[in-house]
């Protein structure tokens, strides 16, 4: 198949771009944008806390990053519109668990607006009675340490208080698919 070598910084004609197709400026179409990102390939994870009232709340999340190492900080974002959010804004503290590969169907059940999304979901409790999802490869515990406006989301940042790891197969997200990463 015949391709066309990318252009160089600053030489690409309006309407015109490789790879694929482009979309540019202020029309960038959200299913466009939501697209492209997905070929970033990234972990899955559940963030949980409690609300106003103690109950645990939790949604799947795929927005964490790494922030910084001292202080240790991480962050994630939120869709301000999304029936967890005003809880999670609240909370003073949140847990990150890292799914394992054979944990899809978590990640499925925590994705569902839902009135008991932790039915049937081993949990224990961690700092602050905040619930860490049983079977994680990675349980990062969280004071909240920064909110900061982010569009439609809200870009939240956690203190790491406390953190336990161990090896094996993560449950990935690529192209709005979810797959595994496996070991080197
Ligand atoms: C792989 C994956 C990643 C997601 N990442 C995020 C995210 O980073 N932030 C977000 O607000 N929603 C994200 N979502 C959507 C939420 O999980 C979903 O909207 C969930 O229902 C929110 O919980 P709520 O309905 O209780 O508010 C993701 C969903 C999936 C399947």
């Amino acid at each position: 198949m015949a391709s066309t070598p990318p252009a160089a910084p600053g030489t690409s004609t309006p309407g015109t771009s490789t790879p694929g197709e482009s979309t540019s400026g202020a029309s960038i179409d959200p299913r466009a944008l939501r697209t492209a990102l997905g070929a970033y390939g990234t972990g899955v994870a559940i963030v949980t806390a409690l609300d106003a009232g103690g109950q645990p709340v939790g949604m799947t999340i795929n927005s964490l990053a790494a922030v910084s190492l001292d202080p240790p900080l991480v962050l994630w974002s939120v869709q301000l519109d999304t029936p967890s959010a005003s809880a999670f804004r609240q909370a003073r503290h949140f847990a990150l668990s890292i799914l394992a590969a054979d944990q899809e169907t978590i990640a499925r059940q925590f994705a569902r607006t839902d009135s008991d999304k932790f039915s049937g979901i081993a949990t224990t409790p961690g700092s602050a009675d905040v619930p860490l999802i049983d079977g994680a490869v990675v349980h990062f515990e969280c004071e909240a340490w920064a909110c900061y406006p982010g569009g439609d989301h809200e870009i939240i940042v956690g203190k790491v208080t406390r953190l336990a790891s161990r090896p094996g197969p993560t449950l990935g997200f690529h192209r709005g698919r979810f797959t595994t990463l496996a070991d080197a």
